[in-house]
């Protein structure tokens, strides 16, 4: 097949050629964000340098060299500013400095620098929807009077009913509960409510106060001075509330509930101007004729249909959005078959990348999500209580998804310890929990165990305390004894290993370009099995990927396999295996 259109520089222009062309080829030399692999670090449990049980950024700076040879193009770091860590540190004090858990503001300049050093790129998160309640705009704003300068930079209103003594309105919280809280007056008398859409401890800023809008352009300066390369932004898909605080009927976890019926809170018109204002700062910072210079944008927006969050990566705004439908995909080529098209359709309709995700610290591992038969929404934590996946079933899936997602154009997110199969801990006695999800819905019919249990401290070393974690046996969370035998000194130039699997695909996806190929179905498509082909800009390479989710093993037509997420059955692939083949050059499909 050598049908494959190129696009400009970091544009896709020109129209597909083949009927079954989903996607064509990107640009060769197009910017390194548009088909990135980027590793999501979650700083309290990746490694932690001495021995207090928490994750740290000198534990980080010492093991970037792992990522390196995992072969990733960029990290990602969860918070690491001042926080009470009331919610894992997405409740921040303190944006233009480092918790004392995690290090210093020192610590996080080396930590740059030695990714740079070592050719990694720096993400770090952003969280503008709210603030700590300890950040000292929030204790300001509790020592003024309603109405003043210090109130306007968060949302307080007044109570409803004839004493102020119900909330403005019925808007619940995403953790459980309701969305608004009461505050004394300065006097002591019971007064004003402010909105916090997640903890009580994390009220929501005002973006409708510019003072608010310079402060947080300030925020993104002070840490692109820092040499970061960008910012996955939190809640991007919440910052600006409908003014007129209307009640709502619908759920708080999706932003629009019915076709055109958005929920006040999410997906406004008015967050997108703040995205252009932050895209011309990021701008600045391009050295001119340096596409490696450029510093990017994703957006954490959990925004439905596809075309909805595509508004969100226009020309004019975000780099990236982590495209959620994919991770929200059960196990079952129809589903993936029609978010991977609309995916491509509704980004290269603005000329975006199109990135992948299956796992973070906000949902159930993909390897034992995969395992687990979905009922609503979205499965939540699991418990010693619930029953319990299928591990092995669940790993083969994981291994089989990963496989997929890794062949397919654009960039994508691989989340710490899913390059070992790590499983979500799915008997973590309760006395450990700290999600506040947890605590905010018990005894309440919202009732949900929370996210702990993805958020577990790495395997690193089997025979080590704390699995090499660090130092000492001390683990903020505790680990479950199915990551032992998965520590990478069990898997680390293993064949056949997980992290081997991850080391391959990422080698050969990086060598030959694999995130700026063009994507059409195959023929061997079908209802049980998921076939595309990703065809280098040049059309001199095409490899097929297969990943069979039938009870029957399915052949292959003539090529090389290259590699394989599980073993092949007389050449044959068995039930939720992925493969990729080498097609033979000339081959027209
Ligand atoms: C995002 C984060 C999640 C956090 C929430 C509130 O969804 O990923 O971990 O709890 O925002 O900041
Ligand atoms: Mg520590």
């Amino acid at each position: 097949m050598t049908c494959a259109a190129y696009g400009k520089v970091g544009r896709v222009t020109d129209a597909p050629t083949l009927p079954d062309l989903v996607h064509p080829a990107d640009s060769p030399d197009s910017p390194w964000w548009r088909d990135a692999v980027i590793y999501q670090i979650y700083p309290r449990s990746w490694s932690d340098s001495d021995g207090d049980g928490i994750g740290d950024l000198p534990g980080i700076t010492a093991r970037l060299p792992y990522l390196r040879d995992l072969g990733v193009d960029a990290v990602w770091l969860s918070p690491f500013y001042v926080s009470p860590m009331n919610d894992a540190g997405y409740d921040v004090a303190d944006y233009r400095d480092i918790d004392p858990r995690f290090g210093t503001l020192h610590d996080a300049e080396v930590l740059i620098d030695t990714a740079h050093a070592l050719g990694l790129k720096v993400l770090v998160d952003l969280v503008p929807n709210h603030t700590s309640s300890e950040h000292e705009w929030f204790r300001a704003a509790l020592a003024a009077e309603p109405g003043s300068p210090e109130r306007d930079r968060y949302i307080f209103r007044d109570g409803a009913g004839p004493h102020g003594d119900l909330p403005p309105n019925n808007w619940r919280s995403v953790f459980g509960g309701r969305g608004w809280s009461r505050v004394p007056d300065p006097d002591g008398t019971p007064g004003q409510w402010y909105l916090h859409i997640f903890d009580t401890t994390q009220p929501d800023v005002n973006w409708e106060n510019e003072e608010v809008r310079a402060e947080y352009d300030d925020i993104l300066r002070f840490w692109l001075d820092r040499g970061v390369d960008g910012f996955r932004v939190d809640v991007a898909h919440g910052l600006v509330k409908d003014q007129t605080f209307p009640d709502t009927t619908g759920s708080m976890h999706t932003a629009e509930n019915a076709p055109g019926h958005r929920m006040p809170m999410w997906d406004q018109d008015g967050v997108h101007e703040i995205y252009r204002r932050w895209r011309r700062i990021l701008d600045e910072y391009t050295v001119p004729g340096d596409p490696d210079s450029e510093r990017i944008l994703c957006a954490e927006a959990w925004v439905q249909p596809e075309e909805a969050l595509a508004r969100y990566v226009r020309p004019d705004e975000m780099h990236q959005a982590f495209n959620f439908e994919f991770l929200d995909t059960r196990w079952d080529p129809a589903g993936y078959r029609h978010v991977i098209t609309e995916s491509y359709r509704s980004n290269d309709a603005v000329g975006a990348p199109t990135t992948w995700v299956l796992s973070n610290h906000d949902v159930l591992r993909h390897a034992t999500r995969l395992a687990v038969v979905q009922e609503g929404y979205r499965p939540n934590g699991i418990g010693a209580d619930d029953p319990q996946p299928d591990p092995e079933l669940g790993l083969r899936r994981a291994r089989a998804a990963t496989t997929m997602m890794l062949a397919l154009p654009g960039g994508a997110y691989v989340y710490q310890g899913e390059e070992l199969g790590l499983p979500e801990h799915t008997t973590m006695p309760d006395e450990w929990r700290q999600d506040p999800i947890f605590h905010r819905t018990k005894g309440t019919d919202e009732f949900a165990l929370g996210r702990d249990g993805c958020r577990v401290p790495m395997a690193w070393a089997k025979d080590e305390p704390s699995l090499g974690f660090g130092p000492s046996a001390k683990t903020w969370l505790p680990q479950p004894e199915a990551y032992a035998a998965l520590a990478v000194d069990q898997q680390d130039g293993v064949p056949g290993s997980t992290l081997s699997l991850y080391r391959d695909l990422l080698a050969y996806r990086r060598k030959h370009r694999f995130g700026h190929g063009a994507l059409a179905w195959h023929e061997l498509d079908g209802p049980e099995t998921l076939a595309f082909t990703n065809t280098s800009g040049d059309g001199t390479r095409t490899v097929l990927c297969l990943t069979n989710f039938g009870d029957e093993p399915v052949s292959l037509p003539d090529g090389d396999v290259i590699i394989s997420s599980g073993p092949l059955d007389d050449g044959r692939v068995p039930t939720d295996i992925t493969v990729w083949l080498r097609l033979p050059t000339g081959h027209d499909r």
